[in-house]
């Protein structure tokens, strides 16, 4: 039998990502709920090792849903990748009761708890929060909606631009190794092309097809460049440059301004049922797994797995791409 969970602990961790707030306003008022005793960790796994533990009520998560970033704040901690980082972190938790963790970050959150409750003995549950979409087990992460909307919005102003001086432009969108960033907001503003990680990106052919658009009369192009494509944007606009010199070529990262904003409708949604889940799923004694949304049904997979097997492109979307750019 599973140790009753009476007290738990709620942390973001990792880039921060529009949503984790509606996760933890969703996450400490199930656990009131239900009348456990909820702490906020802050600043992540740093906020265990410096013992920056504050107790969390009703009160705390009000007015927060709709904000960005995250009031808990967030970090990548170095020493908690530390087997002595790990000791100090468990020994601040223990000292409070607190036998249960809500962790709410991407994969290297969920591998620093993974770790953490290997060898400790609480139980831990990961929300997806990242931008990347790069989390097995769930068909949307909290964040990944509101960066991708914002980077619609940037590039539909940049089009003007575009259309205006019949330019190309290459815009280059966050996402780290994953492409999803590029890939929906590049469908979504009828990019030309879209150059991702997980395909090889081919210099001639994308050489090719802007000198065949251009034959057309086609002047006006978008290139979206995922940051983690083998070129990426600046390595794209210079070998343009080089190679179709007569080209009005500008290059535009759009960087942070994808991680920030108010979150969508969409994610606050998806990151109220996971906080939601994630409680009852520690009060049920599950452990170590990941809360995740699939065809729209809870759906629970563990961290290892999570961090491990990547969500897949299908050729069905790069076929979408290929054929509506023409
Ligand atoms: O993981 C989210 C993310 O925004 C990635 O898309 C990007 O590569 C990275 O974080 C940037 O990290 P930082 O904010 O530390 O520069």
């Amino acid at each position: 039998m599973p140790k009753k969970v009476t007290k738990i602990g709620v942390l973001t961790s990792g880039g921060d990502s529009p949503g984790m707030n509606a996760a933890i306003r969703a996450a400490v008022r199930t656990g009131l709920y239900h009348n456990l005793e909820v702490f906020g960790v802050m600043r992540g796994y740093s906020g265990m090792i410096d013992d920056d533990i504050v107790k969390m009520d009703s009160r705390s998560v009000a007015n927060i849903i709709q904000r960005g970033g995250t009031i808990l704040k967030t970090a990548r901690s170095k020493d908690f990748y530390e087997p002595s980082g790990r000791q100090i972190a468990y020994d601040n938790l223990t000292k409070r009761g607190i036998n249960g963790l809500v962790i709410i970050g991407g994969d290297g959150s969920f591998k620093g708890a993974q770790k953490f409750s290997n060898e400790f003995d609480i139980p831990c549950i990961g929300i997806p929060g990242t931008i990347d979409k790069d989390i097995a087990g769930s068909d949307f992460t909290i964040g990944f909606d509101t960066a991708v909307n914002t980077a619609v919005e940037a590039i539909d102003k940049i089009r003007d631009t575009m259309d205006a001086h019949d330019r190309l432009f290459i815009v280059e969108v966050m996402g780290r190794d994953a492409g999803y960033i590029a890939l929906h907001s590049g469908i979504a503003t009828g990019a030309e092309n879209i150059l991702i990680p997980e395909t090889e990106t081919d210099i001639e052919e994308l050489i090719c097809s802007l000198t065949e658009k251009e034959r057309r009369k086609k002047l006006v192009n978008l290139v979206v460049v995922a940051e983690g494509d083998k070129f990426g944007g600046a390595e794209i606009v210079k070998i343009i440059g080089q190679r179709l010199p007569h080209l009005d070529t500008r290059i535009c990262i759009l960087g942070h301004i994808q991680r920030g904003g108010s979150p969508t409708c969409i994610d606050r949604l998806i990151a109220s049922r996971m906080g939601y889940h994630a409680v009852e799923s520690l009060m049920e004694g599950r452990h170590n797994v990941m809360v995740g949304i699939l065809n729209n049904k809870m759906n629970y997979i563990p961290l290892d797995k999570a961090v491990k097997a990547k969500q897949k492109i299908t050729n069905d979307w790069l076929r979408i791409v290929k054929i509506l750019a023409s």
